[in-house]
């Protein structure tokens, strides 16, 4: 009989292939990056850097780590890069254990804001209680609140300014971060983890000509395997010379063991894959998509943060149905076939755990092949599966919440409108499989 794991890697399968996903953070990678992750270079240990290994028998892993190194550079134009990363958030804590000691300050985008938590969420994070951890936020137009960043750059003199983004739709001034950062003598952190893929493709601007260091995932909008790479550019080294030599030792031996040897030569995969025409088009075309669903979306009447997008992702604001309905209007989208996350937006009237937004993208779909006429279908089920909701409000009462959403659940599982939608929905995905490309 088939192990069980087998079984429910086909059910995720079918799952992927007959949903729509939403999840502007997911991608889905080529199947020659899939076929590198499977292969034999997970089975070796190579502590340490090509050339300078704590284990023998690296002779091939070396070619392979500097073979991704050296696309890398030439992709981005940088002087040098560190592709080891475990992931995102290894790589952000990297990046501070090079640059910071403890109690140094550090600034970055407030999570209710669209930030990461890697980027100081006070108490909870590694960076938010190890360092002083300054936020900022936004303006009345949901845009980086620049005055108020500097007037707290000013005020608190930080070491780092992390200049990122989770949530937030529109595209970052890496310029006016770099402004601020040199009054202060900050370094500048691009973390561009959900952009890449736009910035390779010229869709979004570029921070490599002014920030110190820049972090990125690499299975985002990059569409390679889970992993992270920081790069450090031109103007890093001439601020400090030693910077590479300090983010290398701060990933390994400061943070990390041995590398994630297939995960490294995936990344040369799609460093590849990313340098070419049809990477360019792709890219082109996640902004297009995301132009026509934010637009089919207020010919809908629903409202988004700050108006609209100028990337990859949006911002439902559901408050004028209710406050804190995200989750009862994310349940429901994957009751219908289209999976999203529900999100806190700027000012946020419920809470983290009983958000007012839904967070939505397009990298995704658009892998799938997904164009603009999709956008305005997509938009129409979402519209109609908020009417379905949208007169289920969340208790007051804070005791009473869990026990609405469990019966929630149970019953929207049985809505005639959503199940009508899903089966509409695994019609649309089956033009639109998963490895199309
Ligand atoms: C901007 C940003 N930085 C860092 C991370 C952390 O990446 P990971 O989840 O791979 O640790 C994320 C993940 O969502 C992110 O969006």
């Amino acid at each position: 009989m088939q192990d069980k794991v087998f079984q429910l890697i086909d059910q995720e399968c079918q799952r992927q292939q007959h949903k729509i996903g939403l999840i502007p953070s997911e991608n889905n990678s080529s199947p020659k990056v899939s076929q590198v992750l499977g292969s034999c270079l997970s089975n070796k240990y190579s502590e340490g850097y090509p050339g300078r290994r704590y284990y023998e028998g690296n002779q091939i892993i070396d070619q392979l780590e500097a073979l991704a190194i050296a696309r890398i550079k030439k992709l981005f134009q940088v002087p040098h890069v560190n592709v080891q990363p475990y992931s995102g958030s290894p790589a952000n804590s990297a990046i501070y254990f090079a640059l910071l000691e403890p109690g140094d300050t550090l600034m970055g985008l407030a999570l209710a804001s669209g930030g990461h938590l890697t980027h100081g969420h006070p108490k909870v994070t590694f960076s938010g209680r190890y360092f002083h951890s300054v936020q900022y936020g936004l303006n009345r137009q949901a845009r980086v609140d620049f005055q108020a960043l500097r007037a707290l750059a000013k005020k608190y003199q930080p070491q780092v300014i992390v200049a990122g983004n989770t949530a937030y739709p529109f595209q970052l001034d890496f310029a006016r971060f770099r402004e601020i950062a040199d009054e202060v003598g900050a370094w500048l952190v691009a973390d561009i983890s959900h952009i890449t893929g736009l910035v390779v493709a010229g869709e979004h601007p570029s921070p490599f000509t002014t920030a110190d260091v820049v972090m990125s995932t690499t299975h985002k909008t990059f569409r390679g395997p889970r992993g992270a790479m920081i790069l450090v550019t031109k103007q890093g080294l001439k601020r400090d010379a030693d910077l590479a030599k300090k983010i290398d030792k701060a990933v390994f031996p400061g943070l990390q063991g041995g590398p994630h040897n297939a995960t490294t030569a995936a990344i040369a995969v799609a460093a590849q894959e990313a340098g070419t025409k049809r990477f360019k088009k792709y890219a082109r075309q996640i902004r297009q998509n995301a132009q026509a669903l934010a637009t089919a979306l207020q010919n809908q009447d629903l409202k988004l943060v700050g108006n609209g997008t100028e990337t990859h992702l949006m911002l439902i604001d559901l408050t004028p149905f209710g406050t804190s309905l995200g989750p009862q209007v994310a349940y429901a989208l994957d009751v219908a076939g289209i999976y999203a996350n529900y999100n806190t937006i700027p000012n946020e009237p419920g809470s983290p755990f009983y958000p007012s937004g839904l967070r939505i993208g397009t990298p995704l779909v658009t892998t799938r092949g997904m164009k603009e006429p999709e956008m305005k279908q997509i938009a129409a089920w979402i519209a109609q599966v908020i009417t379905v909701v949208k007169d289920q409000p969340l208790p007051q009462n804070n005791s009473q919440r869990q026990q609405f959403l469990k019966d929630f659940k149970n019953q929207i599982t049985k809505n005639q409108v959503l199940k009508e939608i899903n089966q509409q929905v695994k019609e649309l995905t089956k033009d639109f499989p998963l490895f199309k490309w």
